[in-house]
């Protein structure tokens, strides 16, 4: 049986400088790929909007999209603890608000834990959800649902703001932080000055884990890739050559051929 991994897994990774893994699912094939592949935590990310609903933002991604999709990764996934994402406006209109919906990630879908994006505007919103007994990953430095507010997908410099942030959601009780667009020596300091797992992505190679959209790191994607990804296969390639080879055969007849036929 493969080992669940844990709150207490992740801190201990930490401890002992172990890289954490993490990767984005939102259906059954690839989070069951993902799971057996062996990372430590599967985050069902809005990104949802960018990747699968074909959106230029995550904006208009909804609890009931983030619930369906949360639902068929958490029964797949045996190994990974599978983080749900808070979509945009689903935590923000207050901290009753915010309770409710993180609550119904734990309730209707078995995901283990949610994930929410700012610094110390959330801090009170993060200790409130922690408290319920929710494990809450704040998410910190770009934050892709404040898309119009930082004029673009901009990377995140300031420093003293980006270590207060980091050091509010530790204090507020998050069990692990996000670091998205911040440039490499600032993720590397927020790393050493909280006891808490930081996760980047595109904050270079000195965070406790790394994270990755699925579709991104598999070269899925039809879209502008950035910087900071690596496509470790091309599978848009691969897989556009398999229907080419497919309707091939089947207009000059060698599919199907008599042992597909009964
Ligand atoms: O929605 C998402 O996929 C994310 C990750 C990129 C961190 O928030």
């Amino acid at each position: 049986m493969p080992t669940q991994i844990t709150l207490n897994t992740l801190y201990s990774m930490k401890q002992k400088g172990e890289k954490i893994t993490s990767v984005t699912a939102y259906d059954y094939p690839f989070a069951k790929i993902a799971d057996e592949a062996g990372v430590h935590m599967i985050l069902v990310g809005d990104s949802l909007g960018n990747v699968v609903q074909g959106e230029s933002n995550t904006l208009g991604v909804t609890m009931d999209q983030m619930v369906y999709h949360t639902k068929i990764v958490a029964k797949t996934v045996q190994h990974a603890m599978v983080v749900a994402d808070m979509p945009f406006m689903s935590y923000q209109v207050s901290v009753a608000q915010a309770l409710a919906n993180a609550g119904r990630f734990l309730k209707e879908t078995g995901a283990a834990a949610v994930k929410l994006e700012g610094g110390a505007a959330v801090s009170e919103t993060i200790r409130a959800i922690t408290e319920c007994g929710i494990p809450v990953q704040a998410h910190i430095g770009l934050l892709p649902q404040s898309v119009h507010q930082m004029g673009g997908y901009r990377i995140q410099r300031n420093e003293a703001q980006l270590l207060s942030d980091a050091r509010m959601v530790e204090e507020a009780g998050a069990f692990s932080v996000v670091l998205e667009g911040i440039p490499a020596d600032i993720a590397a300091e927020i790393t050493r000055n909280v006891s808490i797992p930081t996760i980047g992505i595109g904050a270079g190679p000195d965070c406790d884990g790394q994270i990755l959209v699925i579709h991104d790191l598999l070269g899925i994607t039809d879209r502008h890739v950035p910087k900071f990804v690596k496509q470790f296969v091309s599978l848009r390639q691969q897989a556009a050559g398999g229907i080419k080879a497919y309707i091939a055969e089947v207009q000059d007849g060698t599919f199907p051929s008599k042992d597909h036929s009964y």
